[in-house]
């Protein structure tokens, strides 16, 4: 089992410079297409994007485009929907994109359970019911060490729990993604202990930055970006930002969470957006925005310190990574 975990890990970073080649791969693929080099076209490398749907009414905030620095700059389209990790669809980073297009990602219900008064469940509509959707422009940073500045659409994850009003033994709060195989394949493969589990501290989740987002560039969802619905917390790596969410629990204790289960020394619980506290294999310090040559300094939480910061007031966060 610990062996079968360690490969995932692997998995996630030895991608941490495949951008280059990612791009190479992608750009010899589209000119081989356009010069028609014998493919026919069932075999053609490039999927068109699946039907792009505007949502309605969504409202500017101040998380949107204004409230970004200078040099902060919203990435392409392409990048956001084409350059992925979502292992129930693969682990390569154009599988999401080659391999969910045909994922029917509604009808969609979360189940809101655990340390709460109201149990109950919770549907894409009651998400997304116009007046309550932001665009909210985030910086993103992976594990990986690269990063993107994305314009999300999205709820505040903290009014939608206050709805199923949570007791005072809800001290941590757990996410899973959809298990099912048939319409998710890469779950056949065990690279990870499906289903993908992620946790917040109750009031991480309370934040006004976590919300549950539902569309990207205005649009709903595409599948590889975890549709219908996927957590979006800025401060922290990409990986706790869980995708295709059905589970959410309120606990006492801290939720188990994949990637901590998988490799433990390598993911801590919190994974918080740190440059001072490295990766055992690699350096957090700096991160390449994708679409850029040279490298960029990470900032402390993500750049969001100002508004994160006192969450984590007298801790050790080389401890508490
Ligand atoms: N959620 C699920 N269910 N499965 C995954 O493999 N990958 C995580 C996170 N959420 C993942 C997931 C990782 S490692 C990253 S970096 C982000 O999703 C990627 O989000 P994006 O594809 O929208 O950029």
């Amino acid at each position: 089992m610990l062996i079968k975990y360690r490969k995932a890990s692997d998995i996630l970073g030895s991608e941490i410079t495949s951008k280059t080649d990612f791009d190479n791969r992608r750009k010899f693929l589209k000119t081989a297409a356009l010069a028609g080099v014998g493919m026919a076209a069932s075999t053609l490398p490039m999927p068109a994007f699946a039907a792009r749907t505007p949502l309605a009414n969504v409202q500017k905030t101040q998380w949107n485009t204004a409230s970004l620095p200078e040099n902060d700059k919203i990435n392409d389209y392409d990048d956001v929907t084409g350059y992925n990790n979502f292992y129930e669809f693969g682990t390569g980073k154009r599988d999401p994109y080659e391999n969910a297009q045909d994922f029917e990602p509604t009808p969609w219900e979360i189940s809101v359970e655990g340390a709460c008064r109201k149990p109950g469940k919770i549907s894409f509509e009651d998400l997304t019911k116009p007046h309550m959707l932001e665009e909210r422009v985030y910086r993103f940073r992976c594990v990986e060490a690269w990063s993107m500045v994305i314009p999300w659409v999205g709820i505040s994850l903290g009014d939608v729990l206050k709805r199923f009003e949570p007791t005072e033994d809800a001290k941590y709060v757990s996410f899973e993604t959809l298990f099912d195989p048939e319409r998710m394949p890469g779950q056949k493969r065990a690279v990870l202990n499906w289903p993908y589990k992620e946790g917040l501290r109750i009031d991480e989740a309370m934040h006004p930055l976590s919300i549950l987002a539902v569309g990207v560039f205005g649009e709903v969802m595409p599948n590889q970006n975890g549709a219908p619905v996927r957590l979006m917390v800025p401060w922290k790596y990409g990986f706790k930002s869980i995708k295709s969410i059905v589970r959410i629990k309120f606990q006492k204790s801290m939720p188990a969470t994949s990637w901590n289960e998988s490799a433990s020394r390598e993911y801590g619980f919190y994974s918080n957006v740190n440059p001072l506290k490295s990766h055992p294999r690699w350096s957090q310090a700096k991160e390449r925005r994708i679409g850029e040559i040279f490298k960029r300094e990470t900032p402390m939480f993500n750049g969001y310190e100002e508004e994160v910061a006192h969450l984590y007031e007298g801790m050790d966060l080389t401890r508490w990574f």
